[in-house]
């Protein structure tokens, strides 16, 4: 198989980089993609940095052995614990990671106060405080956890009462402080921006970073000479390490469409087994 038509790499603690998968897809469909949801180890986001690193870093293995020719980091919290040390021990290979989009919130902010949701590990990080160093010169950033909004995510739960109430704990209080932006830093997080964008009111922005990445993946592509020649649609392979049906289940509903889902097991020595 030539370079071009070998996949794309995707991996998230499981159906949040969905969200990113959705807007390559709608960008660059011709792309055949493998991708890994952790959903054994989901939630990622109060797990200490060193063992998200730890997880990143087999499962960038397992896509490398798939022949990737670009790896996605598709999940704030893994970008946050192991961008950085991915792209030295494999410099062979390029990544797109994410970073929570302060940078277009504190451009285009008016009131001058911006909302961040994302999980305690990616406030943790140093790609954060590097990102708040950069960019939040003069605004003023609100910050919050969202404690269990993965869970409800992982459920497929996108607007019940739980969903409601833990997103409402969080956006009521910058809503208090005239927050006019959110900024999604964790990428479940789309899935739930109609509900979101019911509690804040349209005068708000939200911003979801997954087109951003999707055209940083194929800019990448097209300057390294990976990308696949346009036409036709490739297909998905997907894995979780979690629970097969569930996932599958899951799939129309946030992905817009549906494909086998292959089971995969992590091994204690830190291999995962198809
Ligand atoms: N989707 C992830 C992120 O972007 C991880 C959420 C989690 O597993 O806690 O941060």
């Amino acid at each position: 198989m030539s370079q071009q038509n070998q996949p794309i790499g995707v991996f998230d603690s499981g159906v949040g980089g969905l969200s990113v998968l959705r807007a390559m897809r709608g960008l660059m469909p011709e792309e055949p993609v493998v991708y890994f949801g952790d959903q054994g180890h989901v939630p990622y986001g109060p797990r200490p940095l060193e063992q998200v690193r730890a997880f990143s870093e087999t499962i960038t293995r397992f896509l490398l052995d798939y022949g990737a020719k670009l790896i996605v980091v598709a999940c704030n919290t893994a970008s946050a614990a192991a961008l950085h040390y991915l792209r030295d021990k494999f410099p062979h290979i390029s990544f797109v990671g994410m970073e929570p989009a302060l940078k277009p919130a504190a451009e285009h902010t008016r009131s001058g106060v911006v909302g961040v949701l994302a999980t305690p590990a990616t406030f943790q990080g140093a790609l954060y405080a590097s990102v708040l160093e950069r960019f939040a010169n003069g605004v003023q950033i609100l910050q919050h956890t969202c404690p269990g909004l993965v869970g409800q995510i992982e459920k497929g739960d996108l607007d019940g009462d739980g969903t409601r109430a833990i997103l409402e704990d969080a956006l009521r209080p910058m809503l208090d402080q005239r927050i006019d932006t959110v900024v999604l830093g964790c990428t479940h997080y789309p899935f739930v921006i109609p509900l979101i964008e019911r509690i804040v009111g349209e005068s708000v922005r939200v911003i979801d970073p997954a087109p951003a990445v999707a055209k940083q993946a194929k800019r990448l592509l097209e300057a390294q000479g990976l990308k696949t020649p346009a036409g036709g649609r490739a297909e998905v392979r997907l894995y979780t390490s979690g629970d097969v049906d569930a996932f599958i289940s899951l799939l129309p509903g946030l992905l817009g469409e549906s494909g086998p889902v292959h089971p995969v097991t992590w091994l204690d020595d830190h291999r995962i087994e198809k």
